[in-house]
């Protein structure tokens, strides 16, 4: 089996291997002693995998009692999170209990933020299906709701006490969900993990590929866990990104509007002289090579408008993620009044 130990404000292991989600009740039980666990999982991935979770729960000495959302980023709401806290009070789950996210994106962060005030704070694991949240929101302890607002608006950060990943439970992802995950892992390239680039043109295991990424999420919060600067690089593409989400009316899935972000940060870095030409070829390559976009329909100012919300502004300011060589990046506060005319530079072809 492949470990990732995380340091955190908590400690904990990423496991990674194939067919674990069966021994998920034993590898829990190493952490947590048998109490009652509430499974929080969605209308797809519970009738997938939620009786073998649950199976192997309840050998290991777990009770367990169950609430699943409608799938989709739409459940990851204020009233969704109430009705969480409603069914933990309802089942009499106490501070010695736990909850268990099965699932993607939206139930780990909704899981976790339920765990995080929940009585002030009960313990959770994590057991992400989809690569993006293995890969990602799984690990590092951001957990969060939406608001009409905008996305991950109300949230916590509070760290799981176990990750589980099963790189099996990938096999049932639909292409597009399979494609969005690996726009996060090739982000990860771009940021600091050359040596992955090299890997993703190659015939690789899944299983690598998240060991590496987990690896590279591991070190960045571990050096700053409240997201203060460090682990603004984990963004890359991700403000033109909203941008575009926001711009579709979130018709453009995560994965494809960072993907495009990445693209349009990359060209307007290389316009403005600050990126390393090669870089382009190599992202657009690889975005290609997963079927993921490399462009949208959006204008520069449509995007600058809709990224604007983005609450990593700080007044005036915006820090961009900027790719300057290929596997390198870095953070650049930049003027919010001058973000129209940097971003334009992509559409400029001179
Ligand atoms: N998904 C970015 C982060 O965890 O900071």
């Amino acid at each position: 089996m492949k470990t990732v130990n995380v340091k955190a404000s908590r400690e904990y292991n990423v496991c990674i291997e194939r067919g674990i989600l069966k021994d998920a009740g034993e590898m829990i039980s190493a952490v947590h002693k048998p109490c009652k666990a509430m499974l929080i999982s969605d209308t797809n991935v519970a009738p997938l995998y939620a009786k073998t979770v649950t199976d192997s729960l309840c050998a290991s000495g777990f009770e367990t009692v169950s609430f699943i959302i409608e799938a989709g980023e739409e459940s990851k709401n204020a009233v969704n999170l109430a009705l969480i806290w409603e069914a933990l009070a309802e089942n009499s789950l106490t501070r010695s209990d736990i909850i268990i996210a099965l699932g993607g994106g939206v139930v780990g962060d909704l899981s976790g933020f339920a765990a995080a005030t929940y009585l002030r704070g009960i313990e959770y694991i994590q057991i992400p299906t989809t690569l993006l949240a293995m890969v990602d929101s799984s690990v590092g302890g951001k957990t969060a709701v939406d608001l009409k607002a905008g996305k991950n608006l109300a949230g916590a950060f509070y760290q799981p006490s176990l990750v589980i990943c099963d790189p099996e439970a990938l096999k049932t992802l639909s292409a597009q969900t399979f494609s969005d995950g690996m726009a996060e892992v090739i982000k990860y390239g771009f940021i600091n993990r050359p040596e992955l680039l090299s890997l993703l043109e190659s015939d690789f295991d899944i299983a690598d590929v998240i060991e590496i990424c987990v690896e590279d999420k591991r070190d960045i919060v571990s050096l700053d866990e409240k997201d203060r600067g460090l682990r603004q690089l984990l963004n890359l593409g991700h403000t033109v990104g909203h941008g575009i989400e926001r711009c579709s009316g979130y018709s453009i899935t995560h994965g494809s509007a960072v993907a495009a972000g990445m693209v349009i940060i990359t060209r307007a870095a290389i316009k403005a002289g600050i990126c390393d030409n090669g870089v382009l070829e190599v992202l657009i390559k690889l975005l290609e090579k997963f079927s993921l976009p490399t462009s949208c329909d959006f204008t520069a100012q449509e995007i600058c408008n809709a990224a604007f919300n983005d609450k990593k502004r700080k007044g005036n300011s915006i820090t961009l993620v900027i790719p300057e060589k290929l596997g390198e990046s870095g953070l650049v506060p930049y003027d919010v009044d001058k973000l129209l005319d940097f971003i334009s530079g992509a559409w400029k072809n001179d």
